[in-house]
């Protein structure tokens, strides 16, 4: 075999290699994104794993690809990204490995990104002591729009799934970023809720006294306080709870941020997302997609999971009043966090014409060089 058609990763499913997806996790040197690209680097469905962040790459991609699983990285390369080898010999011609590679900084995001069939995103801050909501969301919406640029230019069919706080918010201004694109399908872009649901079914479980693997709560509404909305009236297997419970345990569920934070559970959705691009059938997960459950235009509720992405957002099924009333007040929130994020958007768009327009008049850059990508907006964090 010629060495050069060999050792190119992206040959190895043309060449019948191990079938598996292309996954990158964005932010992959953070407490979430470390986490989550171990715990990627031992799904057996994933063939590749190209790990991004704007720091730290090198060290996370080092310790990821020396993991002893079935993943091995393939090849050293050339054009700016890493690319670790742990045996001398095998991995070369071996394509059922797992190749782990990592990228660092803005100029390798379209490499990072490229030919990818799922995108996981936890790059951003988390929220800090002392950081109000708006801080967050000032930061983190300036991260998530630049990496979706570059979902839709690197990876359009890709499917999302978005980690990144206010994910209420973050969500809309993924789906804005697409829409102008030209890339939207609203079935690829899934808003990552599973820490609720895992964290209901664990709270449930102890005031049951029972196995939290055999409890499943359905999660529904949002990411964020009085918008994460258990459905206790829909716990499986049935059972019932006392007034005292229900105000305990909701308030625990939608509080639980603060207890826990956790890369199992992306990672858990990020499997079910795999499974279902497999062609698995029956995979349902909570999400925060694109919805016409509510009146609002994201929702988070069952969807079930295909090749496509969210293949089928499932009804809430019926409610009993505490629930009806958290929805009403669920519902209240949620709309404003969706309208933040698309005006983040229009105000983006606002700003990089007035930016533009300036840039034109002071500078003397014409339309036409913009139009050729001569000129871009120099403020990615705005
Ligand atoms: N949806 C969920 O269930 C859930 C759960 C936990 C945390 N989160 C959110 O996930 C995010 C990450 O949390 P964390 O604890 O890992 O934070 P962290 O600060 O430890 O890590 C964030 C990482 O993102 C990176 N980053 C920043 N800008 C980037 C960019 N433009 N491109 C790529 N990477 C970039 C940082 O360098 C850092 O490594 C936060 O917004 C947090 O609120 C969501």
């Amino acid at each position: 075999m010629e060495e050069g058609a060999a050792l190119r990763p992206a040959a190895c499913r043309a060449k019948g290699g191990a079938p598996g997806f292309k996954v990158a996790v964005v932010g992959a040197a953070g407490g979430i994104g470390q986490s989550l690209s171990l715990l990627m680097k031992m799904n057996p469905l994933v063939s590749v794993l190209h790990l991004y962040d704007v720091v730290n790459t090198p060290g996370v991609t080092a310790d990821v690809s020396h993991m002893d699983t079935s993943a091995v990285p393939l090849v050293v390369t050339s054009d700016g990204g890493f690319l670790f080898l742990t045996a001398p010999h095998a991995p070369y011609l071996n394509c059922d490995r797992l190749g782990v590679r990592g990228f660092i900084g803005q100029q390798q995001l379209e490499a990072a990104l490229t030919g990818m069939d799922l995108v996981i995103i936890p790059a951003g801050l988390p929220r800090k002591p002392g950081m109000t909501r708006d801080d967050l969301f000032n930061k983190n919406a300036g991260i998530v729009r630049s990496i979706c640029e570059g979902v839709a230019k690197s990876c359009p069919n890709a499917i999302v799934n978005l980690i990144s706080n206010p994910v209420n918010s973050t969500v809309p201004i993924a789906a804005e970023v697409f829409k102008r694109a030209g890339t939207y399908c609203p079935k690829r872009l899934l808003g990552v809720t599973t820490l609720d649901v895992a964290r209901a079914n664990t709270f449930v479980a102890e005031v049951l006294g029972v196995d939290p693997r055999e409890v499943n709560v359905p999660v529904v509404g949002g990411h964020a306080g009085v918008t994460i909305l258990p459905l206790l009236s829909q716990v499986s297997p049935p059972c019932s709870f006392t007034p005292d419970e229900i105000s305990y345990l909701t308030n625990r569920i939608q509080n639980g941020g603060t207890e826990v934070v956790e890369a199992f559970a992306a990672a858990k959705f990020a499997d079910a997302c795999l499974r279902g691009m497999r062609g698995d059938a029956g995979i349902v997960e909570c999400s925060y997609v694109a919805s016409e459950v509510t009146e609002l235009p994201f929702f988070a509720s069952k969807v079930r999971l295909g090749r496509g992405g969210a293949e089928e957002i499932l009804p809430l099924g019926p409610l009993n009043d505490f629930e009806r009333a958290g929805l009403e007040k669920a519902k209240k929130e949620l709309s404003e966090s969706i309208q933040k994020g698309v005006s983040f958007m229009n105000n983006w768009t606002e700003h990089v014409y007035s930016l533009r327009t300036l840039h034109i008049c002071s500078l003397g850059v014409d339309e036409q060089q913009i139009a050729f990508g001569y000129w871009a907006p120099s403020s990615p964090d705005f």
